[in-house]
């Protein structure tokens, strides 16, 4: 029997913000953002979108189709939780009407908790094959005005099926893991920002690209040669490029630099005008390649590399499953994109700016999101969620 993701749906926030915009306001070349990082939007969430509303909007088009019933856990990854101690992922499974005997999670390290779940998610469906498992992660990526982070924000939400006999990708048992102790990047519980060492986070990344390689290679029987594609953890376009010009080199691929981009560039099609989405971000990536690769690539194995800073990070492999196009959610995705707004420097900050009532008091928020889900307001230190 084969266990791996059986449908996968992604969201992302009604609003964006050019990267030339900023560019223009900072007095930066739009190079450096559209070249240098290879970003060129960043969506920034409305004040009735959150990690909720996004995760919800994302995992319903799944739900709607194979019932509330059919879901034995959901397991919701982010490191931008909105409570210390409910899981984002209840709020969820109400939105959704999921059974009550379902059971719910919140997991986090930084961007690798997504794929700690779907390792988890399919060691519980390989115990009860008949039981799917939802994972969802979703995350809104916040850095300090100013900063080299700041043209590397966004957001976004992915929901996968965890099945047997999965529709559109087997995933192999065999995985590469490196821990190590670092401060790369962080968020104290006090901070609603990350704080990072932007250089020293991608030497960082790319240590551990190499060690949980090498990890890997100790476990697997599959070589560089024999992976047609490669999804990497996307803090920007430009570092899974890298890492991946890191990763050939290192295994001394005999391939023009044209042939290593061809590997990677469909993953980073919706990254692009998305902007970092955390823990989502590598599975966006995935997404994008199946929907927007123009070869039929079932049959054909893919390497996938998740990092998360502090760090945790994994090598696993997978293979595309035949007919696996028939399952995608490509118009809806589109739609989604198409349909976002584009907004001034102004907005942006008003937006960046959009404080959540920390003393308890009452707010109704308008709406404005397009998802089917938002926060409508805040009442006496709690998050008011409905379905529009
Ligand atoms: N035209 C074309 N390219 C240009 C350019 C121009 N006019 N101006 C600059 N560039 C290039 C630079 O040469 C550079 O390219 P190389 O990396 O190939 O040398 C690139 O644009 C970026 O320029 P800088 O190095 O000057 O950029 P910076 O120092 O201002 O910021 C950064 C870069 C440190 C990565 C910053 O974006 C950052 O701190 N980001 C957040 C941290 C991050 O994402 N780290 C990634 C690893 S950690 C992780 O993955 C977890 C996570 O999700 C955060």
């Amino acid at each position: 029997m084969s266990v791996g993701i059986d449908e996968i749906s992604f969201y992302t926030s009604n609003y964006y913000l050019d990267l030339r915009t900023l560019a223009e306001v900072q007095q930066t070349d739009p190079d450096k953002y559209y070249e240098g990082i290879g970003q060129e939007k960043m969506g920034m969430a409305a004040p009735d979108e959150d990690i909720v509303t996004m995760a919800a909007n994302a995992a319903l088009p799944l739900i709607e189709r194979v019932g509330s019933d059919a879901v034995s856990t959901l397991m919701f990854a982010t490191e931008t939780g909105i409570d210390q101690s409910k899981a984002a992922g209840v709020y969820v499974h109400r939105l959704l009407g999921m059974s009550n005997n379902c059971r719910v999670v919140e997991m986090k390290q930084a961007c690798y908790s997504a794929t700690a779940a779907i390792q988890m998610a399919c060691a519980l469906v390989a115990r009860t094959p008949e039981k799917k498992v939802l994972v969802i992660a979703s995350d809104v990526a916040r850095y300090d005005l100013d900063t080299p982070g700041e043209a590397t924000q966004g957001c976004g939400a992915v929901a996968m099926l965890i099945s047997a006999n999965p529709r559109l990708l087997e995933i192999d048992p065999e995985v590469g893991n490196h821990t190590e102790d670092v401060m790369d990047f962080w968020r104290p519980n006090y901070r609603s920002t990350a704080l990072v060492d932007g250089k020293y986070s991608t030497k960082i990344y790319l240590r551990a690209l190499k060690k949980a390689w090498e990890n890997f290679r100790e476990v697997s029987s599959l070589a560089f040669d024999d992976f047609s594609h490669f999804c990497y953890h996307l803090p920007f376009s430009r570092m899974a490029q890298k890492a991946h010009q890191h990763l050939a080199k290192l295994n001394k691929a005999d391939m023009t630099a044209e042939q290593i981009e061809a590997q990677i560039a469909d993953t980073l099609s919706y990254n692009r005008i998305i902007g970092n989405s955390y823990t989502a971000s590598m599975y966006i990536g995935l997404t994008s390649l199946l929907e927007n690769c123009k070869q039929n690539i079932a049959g054909t194995k893919i390497g996938f590399f998740s990092y998360g800073s502090g760090c945790v990070a994994e090598f696993f492999s997978g293979t595309v499953v035949a007919g696996y196009e028939k399952y995608l959610h490509c118009t809806e995705h589109q739609t989604m994109l198409d349909n976002r707004e584009e907004v001034s420097y102004e907005k942006y900050l008003e937006l960046y700016r959009h404080p959540d009532p920390r003393d308890g008091s009452d707010l109704t928020i308008e709406k404005v999101t397009k998802g089917h889900f938002r926060l409508a307001g805040f009442s006496q230190h709690k998050r008011e969620y409905v379905a529009s």
